[in-house]
């Protein structure tokens, strides 16, 4: 059965202090790993996967030969900040193309949201007003701007250009050899790159990676920086933004609306702000999912790989924290 461990079923130890991830993953039990909490560890010194997602702070302590410890989703925040977290230990993150797919049609979807002013019109239907006043710009007229450049960014982009959207990426990594470029998109790269696309943006889609250059990056000095009457759509970490600014800046004027997934704590408390700001779409951190399955698989493909000398497709750079 198993390609890893000659048929006998390779256990896995699952850290989670937010998620009971045995609990999701039982119902891939006929697979090659078997997931199991640290108190079904039989014996901690052979275990040399962990499945984590938000660790705790000493979750790691327990297993002296671990080799991989994969992140159940794209995000590898979380790990890479667990100060029991083995240095030489090879981290993981899932690359799911449909995952992918999923962002994508979320941030188109919001994209059009702010574009068509959706807020209103749900206001209107309340009060029965049938108002076709409002003119939407053609998209071509209209600059989408999208931080961050992996699979997820790469994926947003192509939709919101597929829609006739002029788009403009930022990526912090100068490519190395020369890539060929997507129609209707336009990449700035390096360490400006961020800004630049954020002050010409008329809807800011953030995709970015949680690192300690991009914390806190959403703040009220950013937005001031952004296009008057512009809108934000934050699907990147709770932790790129702080949220208070944002209020500031919508009340204030400077943004026109924002669509929040992610969050400084999840789930806000529910006297949190954002929950009844008329001009704030809140979604439960769903703009994208991965399976249980398709995690299990390449955790095995990732091991498989490591084993093997080859590099994990899944690996983590540990240093660029992504
Ligand atoms: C979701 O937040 C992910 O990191 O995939």
């Amino acid at each position: 059965m198993s390609a890893l461990a000659g048929g006998q079923a390779v256990e896995v130890v699952a850290l989670s202090r937010t998620f009971d991830l045995c609990r999701i993953f039982e119902s891939n039990a006929d697979v090659a790993l078997r997931v199991v909490r640290p108190d079904e560890v039989v014996d901690p010194a052979r275990v040399e996967i962990a499945l984590a997602w938000m660790p705790e702070e000493r979750a790691f302590d327990a297993y002296p030969n671990l080799k991989m410890v994969s992140s159940i989703a794209a995000g590898v925040d979380s790990i890479l900040a667990c100060p029991s977290l083995p240095k030489d230990v090879v981290v993981t993150r899932v690359r799911d193309h449909a995952q992918a797919d999923l962002m994508a049609g979320f941030a188109a979807w919001q994209v059009v949201w702010h574009h068509r002013r959706m807020g209103d019109y749900i206001t209107n239907q309340a009060r029965r007003s049938w108002d076709r006043s409002f003119r939407p710009q053609a998209p071509g007229s209209v600059t989408v701007g999208v931080l961050g450049y992996g699979l997820m960014g790469r994926r947003c982009a192509m939709a919101i250009a597929a829609m006739g959207f002029r788009v403009l990426v930022a990526r912090s990594s100068v490519p190395t050899t020369p890539e060929a470029p997507l129609d209707g998109i336009e990449i700035i790269a390096g360490p400006g790159a961020i800004l630049s696309v954020a002050a010409e943006a008329d809807i800011l889609v953030n995709v970015l990676p949680l690192t300690d250059t991009t914390r806190d990056l959403l703040d009220g000095n950013f937005f001031a920086q952004m296009k008057p009457g512009a809108a934000l759509v934050q699907m990147g970490r709770g932790e790129h933004m702080v949220e208070a600014d944002l209020i500031e800046a919508l009340d204030g004027g400077q943004l026109a609306g924002a669509s929040v997934d992610v969050f400084r704590q999840e789930p806000p408390a529910e006297d949190h702000p954002f929950w009844s700001h008329p001009r704030i779409m809140v979604t439960p951190h769903k703009a994208s999912d991965t399976t249980p399955a398709e995690i299990l698989r390449q955790v095995t493909e990732n091991f498989s790989a490591l084993r093997e000398g080859r590099l994990p497709p899944g690996l983590v750079n540990r240093e660029a924290g992504y």
